[in-house]
């Protein structure tokens, strides 16, 4: 299981600075069209990006409430909120959420359900926080769709089944609409949202994640040391030649709670 401590929420904080990122919190302030004054919860908040973007639309007469199991990245939400009295930040699950029935008027649910063992008890939670008519914005990503320019192709394939293994939920994307539905959800709509990189800038989100992959891959035996190093060195070689080419998509599931 992936260790949410001070140095992965470095990482996060890192990769969802990056503009490709920013763009995705775009897209899901649009999906949510959120009102002054509404009361809105944001699950698996990290470092409190989403949340401290959603809390400057709701307002001071609204409330932001971000939950997240890791106390490490809570610390930097709440540096980044600090200024900003409409926003609670509690230590919790996504699978037992510390709140009352039909409290919130909106939900947010960033790249958090691959790591969620149960699933659908947290969309289940989901749904029992929302209001009838509530709005909820998940996000996850398929990695099986990775587009990747490398001269190792069956590497990469054990590098991100490996990754498969080590999360509770790969490729969620796929399964997210009937599951929805069981839990009573309706109106619901998919997006796309490619993040494409074509150099690899320590300004792009994939700079990171690709050597972490690869780390994922090593430690979980998928593969060796070398042959994480021979892919990471044949990217680096593609990048200096200008050849470097990534792109994934993120899949944004906007619904109604019924
Ligand atoms: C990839 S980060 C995404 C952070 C944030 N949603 C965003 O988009 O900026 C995943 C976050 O989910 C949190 N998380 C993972 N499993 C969780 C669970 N079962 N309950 C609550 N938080 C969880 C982690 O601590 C981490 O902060």
């Amino acid at each position: 299981m992936i260790n949410y401590d001070k140095s992965a929420t470095q990482a996060i904080e890192r990769s969802y600075n990056t503009p490709d990122i920013a763009r995705q919190r775009l897209e899901t302030l649009k999906s949510l069209a959120l009102n002054v004054g509404e009361h809105v919860i944001d699950i698996g908040c990290g470092t409190g990006f989403l949340v401290n973007e959603m809390a400057a639309v709701v307002g001071e007469s609204g409330h932001l409430a971000g939950v997240d199991f890791s106390q490490d990245m809570l610390d930097v939400a709440a540096q980044r909120c600090d200024t900003l009295p409409q926003v609670t930040l509690r230590q919790g699950s996504a699978e037992s959420l510390p709140f009352d029935d039909v409290s919130f008027d909106a939900a947010s649910c960033t790249q958090v359900l691959l790591y969620v063992p149960e699933v659908e008890s947290a969309i289940a939670e989901l749904a029992r926080v929302l209001k009838p008519g509530g709005r909820l914005a998940l996000i996850e990503t398929d990695w099986r769709g990775l587009v990747l320019n490398s001269a190792h192709s069956s590497l990469t394939d054990r590098i991100f089944n490996a990754f498969d293994e080590y999360v509770p939920n790969a490729n969620l994307p796929a399964r997210l609409i009937p599951m929805l539905k069981a839990a009573g959800f309706g109106a619901i709509k998919v997006d796309a949202i490619p993040i494409i990189n074509t150099s690899n800038s320590p300004a792009n989100f994939s700079a990171g994640s690709l050597a972490w992959t690869a780390d994922v891959a090593v430690k979980s035996n998928k593969v060796t040391q070398d042959e994480a190093n021979q892919w990471l060195a044949d990217i680096d070689s593609k990048a200096a030649a200008g050849e470097y080419f990534f792109c994934v998509n993120r899949f944004l599931f906007s619904a109604v709670k019924l």
